[in-house]
C-alpha cells in the first residue's frame, strides 16, 4: 500500500443551494413529492443525500488487492474528486478467503491484504474517506470464492465494525429462497447493533420490490439487474428504476447500479446522458472506472459540480420521466429554493429537437425562469414557455431553472 499522504484532511464540500427568492411558479398541484409514502427511515442517520464513491466491480470485477485500493484511495483525493463528495472506496466480491476461521470469522485473502483489513481501513480514513465492503445475504458469494452471510450476520456485522467499516453493499445470491425481507432485515438489525454507523446498500436486484419495503431496512437498494457497459443496458436500467421514484427520499434511495461512466465501451454523450440521468435521479453516484488513469472526458463529466448538486439537493426528490414522445424525453424533477432540474434526451439514432414545455415540468406557463445549462456552464435569463434543443443522437442537455 502506498503510505504518501497529503496534508490536508478532507472533508465534504458544502454544496451551496441557490437561494431563490421571488415566487415559484410550481404548480401547488403537481404530484412529485407529494404522493411520497411516510416511510419509516432505517434510523442510522446515513444517506441524507445519495452516496457517492467507487467500487472496483464495474472495472475490476473479481480483481481486488490493497495496493489498487490505496491507490484508488490516493487518486480520489488527488483528482479533486473527494473534495466534490466522493467519499466511499468500497470493496466488492472476492475479498476474503473461502473457509471461515475456527471461530466462525470471515478472513481476509492474505495473498491480496497481506496488512488486514483494519490497516486498510485505518489508512483510507487516514485519507478523509470512508471503507465499504461487500457482503452476501445467502450462504455463498456470488462470485462463489467467500462465504455469505446467512446464518451470520450478527458475527460478521461486529468483524466489519472492528475492523472500522462504513458500509456493507449486501447481495442476494445462493438465498435458500427465503424471504429478502427477513434476510436483508436481519443484517440490518445486526449493523445498528454494532453502534457503529455502518451505511447498509441492499443489492437484491429488485427481485422482491425493495423500494416498496427497504425504507426502514437500508439506506438504499437496487431496483435492477446488473448494469452493463453499454447504451441499452444503462437506459433499460434508467427506465426500470423510474418506475420507483415515488419511494426515495432522504435516508433510502433507489439504486439503478453504480456508474459505468469512464469504461471506454459508451461514447462520451452517452456518458453525459448516463451521468445527467443518474444524477436526476438521486441515484448513488458509485464511480466504477480505474479513477487512476481517467481521461480528460470522464473526469470532466464525473467532477462536474453543477450536475453534482442537483444529485445531492437537500429536497431529495427523484426527478422523473415527465415526457416520452418517440425517443425524444424529458425528465424532471424539483430540487430546493423553488428550483426545478430538467434533462432533455434524444434516445434515437438521428439528431432531432427536444422540447419541453412549462407544463411538461409542472410550471405555470405564465412565469420567466433563467436557466443554467449545467454541461455548458451558461445562463439563459428570462426564458418563457418552454426549453428547447437540438440533440444528436444519444445526447442530453441538463438544466437547473430558476425562477426570474
Ligand atoms: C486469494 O487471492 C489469490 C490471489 O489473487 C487468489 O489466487 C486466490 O484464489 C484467492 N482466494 C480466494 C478464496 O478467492
Ligand atoms: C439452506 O438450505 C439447505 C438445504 O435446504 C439447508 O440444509 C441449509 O441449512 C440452509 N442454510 C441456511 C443458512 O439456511
Ligand atoms: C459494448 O457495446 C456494444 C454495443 O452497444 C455491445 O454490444 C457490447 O455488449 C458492449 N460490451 C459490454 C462489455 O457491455
Ligand atoms: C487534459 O487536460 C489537461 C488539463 O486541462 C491538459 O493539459 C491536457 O492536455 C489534456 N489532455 C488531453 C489528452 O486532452
Ligand atoms: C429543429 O428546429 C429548428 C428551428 O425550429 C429547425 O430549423 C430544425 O430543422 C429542426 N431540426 C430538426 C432535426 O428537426
Ligand atoms: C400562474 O401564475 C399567474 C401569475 O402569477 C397566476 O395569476 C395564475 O393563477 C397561475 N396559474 C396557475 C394555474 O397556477
Amino acid at each position: 500500500m502506498d503510505h504518501s499522504s497529503l496534508s490536508l484532511p478532507l472533508f465534504l464540500l458544502v454544496l451551496v443551494a441557490v437561494s431563490a427568492g421571488a415566487a415559484s411558479g410550481i404548480n401547488q398541484n403537481r404530484k412529485l413529492g407529494k404522493s411520497r409514502p411516510r416511510r419509516d427511515l432505517l434510523d442510522n442517520g446515513l444517506g441524507r443525500t445519495p452516496q457517492m464513491g467507487w467500487n472496483n466491480y464495474n472495472h475490476f470485477p473479481g480483481k481486488l488487492n490493497e495496493k489498487l485500493i490505496g491507490q484508488t484511495a490516493n487518486a480520489m483525493v488527488s483528482t479533486g474528486l473527494a473534495a466534490l463528495g466522493y467519499e466511499y472506496i468500497n470493496l466488492d466480491d472476492c475479498w476474503a478467503e473461502l473457509n471461515r476461521d475456527s471461530q466462525g470469522n470471515l478472513v481476509p485473502n492474505a495473498t491480496i491484504f497481506p496488512s488486514g483489513m483494519k490497516a486498510l481501513a485505518g489508512y483510507i480514513h487516514s485519507k478523509g474517506l470512508k471503507i465499504g465492503i461487500y457482503g452476501d445475504a445467502g450462504t455463498l458469494t456470488c462470485a462463489r470464492t467467500m462465504p455469505g452471510s446467512l446464518g451470520y450476520e450478527e458475527q460478521d456485522a461486529n468483524t466489519f465494525a472492528s475492523w472500522g467499516i462504513d458500509y456493507l453493499k449486501y447481495d442476494n445470491c445462493h438465498n435458500n429462497g427465503t424471504s429478502p425481507q427477513e434476510r436483508y432485515t436481519k443484517m440490518s438489525k445486526a449493523l445498528l447493533a454494532t453502534g457503529r454507523p455502518i451505511f447498509f446498500s441492499l443489492c437484491e436486484w429488485g427481485q422482491a420490490y425493495p423500494a416498496t419495503w427497504a425504507g426502514s431496512v437500508g439506506n438504499s437498494w437496487r431496483t435492477t439487474g446488473d448494469i452493463k457497459d453499454n447504451w441499452g443496458s444503462m437506459i433499460s436500467k434508467a427506465d426500470q428504476n423510474d418506475a420507483w421514484a415515488s419511494y426515495a427520499g432522504p435516508g433510502g434511495w433507489n439504486d439503478p447500479d453504480m456508474l459505468e461512466v469512464g469504461n471506454g465501451n459508451m461514447s462520451t454523450e452517452d456518458y453525459r446522458c448516463h451521468f445527467s440521468l443518474w444524477s436526476l435521479a438521486k441515484a448513488p453516484l458509485i464511480l466504477g472506472c480505474d479513477i487512476r488513469s481517467m481521461d480528460n472526458d470522464t473526469f470532466e463529466l464525473v467532477s462536474n459540480k453543477e450536475v453534482i448538486a442537483v444529485n445531492q439537493d437537500e429536497l431529495g426528490i427523484q426527478g422523473k420521466k415527465v415526457k416520452k414522445t418517440g425517443d425524444l424525453e424529458v425528465w424532471s424533477g424539483p430540487l430546493s429554493g423553488n428550483r426545478v432540474a430538467v434533462v432533455l434526451m434524444n434516445r434515437g439514432l438521428s439528431t432531432a429537437n427536444v422540447t419541453a414545455e412549462w407544463s411538461d415540468i409542472g410550471l405555470n406557463s405564465s412565469v420567466i425562469f433563467d436557466a443554467r445549462d449545467l454541461w455548458e456552464h451558461s445562463t439563459t435569463t428570462s426564458v418563457q414557455n418552454q426549453l428547447d434543443a437540438t440533440l444528436d443522437s444519444h445526447a442530453c442537455k441538463m438544466y437547473v431553472l430558476t425562477p426570474h
